[in-house]
């Protein structure tokens, strides 16, 4: 939600700060990442690992400034949000 309201307001500098702090593949290990693995299958794992990837990845588009680029790379980002959750369900 951060995200995209920095992408709105044309801060997609700010946009990539917030992915990078707190999603990208460097915030895997600042929750507690291997507790809650252990409990994981194996697809949910790499589509957990895919979502940081794919923040770094909008990140480091997003740090150039450009806000359409900012927007396309973050699909990928969201697109990995609903492949686990369209692929994991515990209800
Ligand atoms: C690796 C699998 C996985 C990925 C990737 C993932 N989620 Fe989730 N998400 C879950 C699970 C599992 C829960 C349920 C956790 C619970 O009930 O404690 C959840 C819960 C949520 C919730 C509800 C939180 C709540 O407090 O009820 C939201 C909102 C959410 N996810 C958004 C996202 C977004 C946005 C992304 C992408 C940036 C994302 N998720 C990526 C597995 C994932």
């Amino acid at each position: 939600n951060e995200i995209l309201e920095y992408l709105a307001y044309d801060e997609p500098k700010k946009a990539a700060e917030v992915a990078q702090k707190r999603l990208g593949l460097s915030a895997r290990h600042s929750h507690n990442t291997k507790d809650l693995a252990k409990y994981m299958p194996k697809g949910m794992k790499q589509a957990g690992y895919n979502m940081h990837s794919a923040a770094s990845d909008f990140a480091q588009v997003a740090k150039k400034g450009n806000t359409e680029s900012a927007y396309e790379a973050l699909m990928a980002v969201t697109q990995s949000c609903v492949e686990c959750h369209a692929g994991y369900r515990t209800r």
